[in-house]
């Protein structure tokens, strides 16, 4: 029975470009979809850009240009780049459409209606001078925990504690510096906690995954606090009904763009949008990153519920990518925007590798450079483009091109690739592209070692029948494998279907064998990478700290603060410095940007909070001899007392340096 599959990837926000973060998520989807359809099921794949909200506001108006120009240039650019990656959309639509203003108001009204909006007026940070409410990320000042300065009105990125804008020291207004005044304004609000039983039922059925449902228990625990969905003017946005200056927060409208891009293809296509979206005969899933569970676990299927919309079967989540064990950094050069990749290197290199890693735990997925290159020389090169490079030549220029039938053992190869054919489908249908890979790797081994084994070069001087029925293996065993990873690699599977003159190919075609069959001239499949290629990619991604990073991605912390005010050297005195050797240090749960660390000060142990988690993972820390002040008055922090603090150097996130001593110096030793 063939299956009606809707799917949706997150919308990426038109305010930067795709990165190769991003790409985790389109490609985990994309291989999904693909698969699908390679099973004959009826599958579409839906996204859009997402359009709304103060930083494509503000962000046009730094560009001199219009939000709707903003957007529409995003919008090619996006589509391009998800495109070069071989991302096939049913439909890449935008938040900005006719269709999603119509059901935002639908689903508002229909809230409305149950009761489940209400109004309440608030105090908020507003600018006189820019005539702006302020966003948290929109006021900077001194953190009021750590005192450095320059930090946005929510976190602070060099003690990675949490505030609100009104605990910052000296708030100044990001876009003039005026500080910000308090003014009252009347907000909407969804009350979240009235769902509070049926999301859990929701989640009960097993909505999501494990682990996300267990860090939704945590929420629960906490209470649904009402959700604040209107923004004042200036704002880009939708108007809400009956409200002059006021628009819907862009969490708002942007899931309800899934339902928009999904309509709006359906009008295109003949097709009934409720018959679709909102009825039992088609499934419905969504692909979203770790960071956006409370949204999509939560508000949208709370939105969903109340006004009368099918909840997705499943909502599928993916961890977040890191570049050999860090955060993806402009610094380093592994902030890797999509068309800077696309310029040096084959977007199925990386297909591969994401595939390989991915599965369907909630785990980042570490792109590390050096294996990045091994492994697709070693398995897309030296395993599978290998087979057809041994046997494609041979066969037109000695043989025909001519396929005989299989022999024996040529059967019993055949019958071993073909028997993981389920396990290869399920995987797939389970997320677990990991195992996929794992196993088509295992059996192009086995493919290269009976040619290997039969030895064709040898034979095809005496024997040219007895190579052509080895070749009848060989070029089975590779349309085989070349089905299995169609998903991952269709335009390697479309270069070789015309080699292995098929026409497309399927997992229904897995079992039909090619016998007395001719194919055509090969074509080379893909190159070694070499790893200039790697460096040049690096090289042009690597920006220096002074460019603006993106808002959403890095610390915008300066690469260089003011000198702080004169102290004599007496002050100087005062502070005790030591060597200290860490001797435990672990991630602080809850405190993303914060390691805890047991330090040796010889004589004593201090337990220390220190703000560098996105510079260092804890196991590369233990032993690492470091500079301590060990006379810090003991602080009390959210997660704990912090009883000192040790030296480091940098602009903060993953550009910490911490202070390390070689040789020599003692655990306790004076520093002077
Ligand atoms: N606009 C919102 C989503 C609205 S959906 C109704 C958004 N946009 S985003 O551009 O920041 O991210 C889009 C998707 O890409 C999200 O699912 C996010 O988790 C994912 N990723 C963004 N950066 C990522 C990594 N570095 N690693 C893995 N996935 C990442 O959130
Ligand atoms: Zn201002």
């Amino acid at each position: 029975m063939t299956r009606k599959i809707a799917v949706t990837s997150a919308l990426p926000y038109a305010n930067g470009p795709i990165h190769i973060g991003h790409l985790v998520e389109y490609l985990q989807t994309d291989i999904w979809v693909r698969y699908q359809k390679l099973c004959g099921n009826q599958c579409l794949y839906f996204c859009a850009d997402d359009t709304h909200g103060t930083a494509i506001m503000i962000g046009a108006r730094d560009q001199g240009i219009t939000p709707e120009q903003l957007i529409a240039k995003a919008h090619n650019e996006h589509f391009n780049d998800l495109s070069a990656f071989h991302i096939e959309f049913d439909n890449y639509y935008s938040t900005h459409s006719p269709e999603n203003r119509q059901f935002s108001e639908q689903v508002f009204n229909a809230l409305n209606e149950k009761g489940s909006i209400t109004k309440r007026t608030i105090k908020q940070a507003y600018c006189d001078n820019c005539k702006m409410f302020l966003p948290d990320r929109y006021i900077r000042g001194e953190c009021p925990r750590c005192h450095a300065l320059d930090q946005y009105g929510d976190n602070c990125e060099v003690c990675g504690g949490t505030h609100s804008p009104t605990e910052l020291i000296n708030p100044k207004c990001s876009q003039c510096s005026e500080p910000p005044v308090k003014k009252e304004s009347e907000h909407y609000f969804f009350k979240l906690g009235d769902y509070e039983q049926p999301l859990k039922e929701l989640m009960a059925r097993g909505h999501t995954h494990q682990s996300v449902a267990n860090k939704l228990d945590e929420w629960f625990e906490a209470g649904l606090k009402d959700w604040d969905i209107s923004r004042d003017g200036p704002y880009f946005g939708f108007n809400i009904p009956g409200e002059d200056d006021k628009y819907f927060y862009v969490w708002l409208d942007a899931p309800i763009g899934y339902m928009a891009s999904c309509k709006n293809y359906c009008e295109k296509n003949n097709l009934d949008f409720n018959t679709v979206w909102n009825g039992d005969e088609w499934e419905l899933y969504h692909f979203i990153g770790k960071d956006i569970v409370y949204f999509h676990a939560l508000f949208w299927p709370a939105m969903l519920m109340g006004s009368g919309f099918k909840v997705a079967d499943n909502l599928f989540v993916h961890g977040f990518l890191t570049v050999d064990g860090t955060k993806m950094s402009k610094s380093r050069g592994t902030f890797i925007k999509a068309a800077t990749y696309i310029k040096h290197l084959d977007p199925e290199y990386l297909r591969y590798y994401y595939a390989g890693k991915l599965t369907a735990a909630v785990e980042d997925i570490d792109l590390s450079i050096e294996d990045f290159i091994n492994k697709t020389n070693s398995d897309l090169v030296g395993k599978l483009a290998n087979l057809a490079s041994r046997s494609g030549p041979m066969l037109t220029k000695k043989l025909d091109s001519k396929l005989s039938s299989l022999d024996e053992t040529g059967r019993s190869l055949i019958d071993k690739l073909i028997a993981v054919k389920e396990q290869i489908i399920n995987d797939y249908e389970k997320l677990n592209y990991a195992s996929v890979v794992r196993t088509v790797a295992a059996l192009a081994d086995e493919a290269n070692r009976y040619v290997e084994q039969s030895q064709p070069w040898v034979t095809i001087k005496t024997d040219a029948e007895t190579t052509r029925t080895t070749m009848t293996a060989v070029i089975n065993s590779f349309k085989i494998l070349t089905i299995y990873l169609k998903p991952i690699l269709p335009a390697f599977a479309a270069k070789a279907e015309r080699f292995l003159n098929t026409g497309e190919l399927a997992f229904a075609d897995i079992e039909n064998v090619l016998e007395n069959h001719t194919i055509n001239k090969f074509e080379r499949l893909f190159e070694r990478i070499e790893k200039d290629k790697v460096d040049a990619m690096i090289d042009e991604s690597r920006e220096s700290q002074s460019t603006t990073p993106e808002p959403t991605e890095e610390s915008k912390a300066p690469a260089c603060e003011p000198i702080a005010p004169e102290i004599t050297f007496d002050d100087f005195l005062k502070v005790d410095l030591r060597i200290a050797k860490v001797i435990e240090a672990s991630a602080v749960e809850g405190a993303d940007k914060l390691l805890a660390l047991k330090l040796d000060l010889g004589d004593i142990q201090k337990n220390v909070f220190a703000g560098i988690a996105k510079a260092y993972e804890p196991e590369q820390l233990v032993g690492k001899m470091v500079v301590c002040v060990a006379n810090l008055k003991p602080r009390k922090m959210k997660f704990g007392v912090s009883e000192g603090m040790i030296l480091a150097a940098g602009p903060g996130g993953p550009e910490i340096f911490m202070l390390t001593v070689d040789e020599g110096p003692k655990p306790g030793q004076r520093v002077s």
